[in-house]
């Protein structure tokens, strides 16, 4: 982890209040897994005092080397809105990476990505490191849901590497009408993979994680919460933990990334 100046490479719209923003970032970022997260300062912004959590949308090498990272985000608060108005050139206070991610491993031979609408950001990023290790992307399934069409984002990437993508908005909009765990239990009437990898709000991944029991399949959830300091320094952002000592974890350093038994069905 590593604080440092970064500056913005591009920040452009891709979807109705969606934007990528690509960052210069340090070397330490070869060594990111998907699923873990960077926070944001905008510079001599006093308000928030927070910093932002983002997950790492994408990192660009080149023969090894971090050219750039990348991340995806919604424009929906005063803090976004704000970021969303930043031009090419300007800077930003970057600290990352940060936290536990996904694991990826060559014993997973296909998976399944569940993504309910900006939780797609952390799954392009783990699809790429999954391709990396040999999990077999034909064999896997990324399924994307939404309340519309335009909550559907990055199926062209997914496509690109391969991977067979299920789509259900609630509108019905695009794909199947309904939600994006009906989707995922009808691919796993015909499927077994090796990890069900799971992001997006909280009855999604409750779902999800219940959908992975009945299926007796392992199952990971990143877990989104408020995060005030991101380093495990102001105890904000403790969840219920099975296999924490104290009963207790904290999303910003024991995750965002917990195994589902671990964490779900237990609130917080
Ligand atoms: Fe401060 Fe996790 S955000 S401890």
């Amino acid at each position: 982890m590593l604080q440092e100046t970064a500056k913005i490479l591009w920040n452009e719209p891709v979807a109705e209040a969606v934007y990528r923003m690509g960052l210069t970032g340090g070397v330490q970022y070869a060594a990111a897994d998907p699923g873990q997260f960077v926070t944001l300062r905008l510079p001599g912004e006093s308000t928030p005092l927070l910093r932002r959590p983002f997950s790492i949308h994408r990192v660009h090498t080149s023969q090894g080397r971090v050219k750039r990272i990348e991340i995806l985000y919604k424009a929906v608060g005063d803090f976004t809105r704000k970021l969303a108005r930043q031009k090419k050139g300007d800077t930003l206070d970057l600290l990352g990476p940060l936290g536990h991610g996904y694991t990826v491993s060559p014993h997973i031979q296909s998976a399944a990505l569940v993504a309910g609408g900006i939780g797609v950001a952390p799954m392009v990023f783990l699809a790429e490191k999954l391709k990396s290790a040999g999990t077999l992307l034909k064999d896997s399934v990324a399924c994307l849901g939404g309340r519309s069409a335009a909550d559907i984002l990055c199926e062209a990437d997914f496509q690109s590497m391969g991977i067979e993508t299920q789509i259900a908005t609630e509108d019905g909009s695009l794909g199947e009408k309904g939600l994006v765990t009906t989707v995922l239990a009808d691919w796993l009437k015909n499927n077994k993979p090796d990890m069900i990898y799971a992001c997006g709000p909280m009855p999604m991944l409750d779902a999800v994680s219940s959908i992975a029991r009945q299926h007796e399949r392992p199952c990971e959830v990143s877990i989104e919460t408020i995060m005030a300091c991101g380093v495990g320094a102001c105890l904000g952002c403790a969840i219920k933990d099975t296999e924490h000592g104290q009963g207790y974890g904290h999303v910003c350093i024991d995750g965002p990334v917990f195994r589902a038994d671990r964490v779900l069905g237990i609130r917080y």
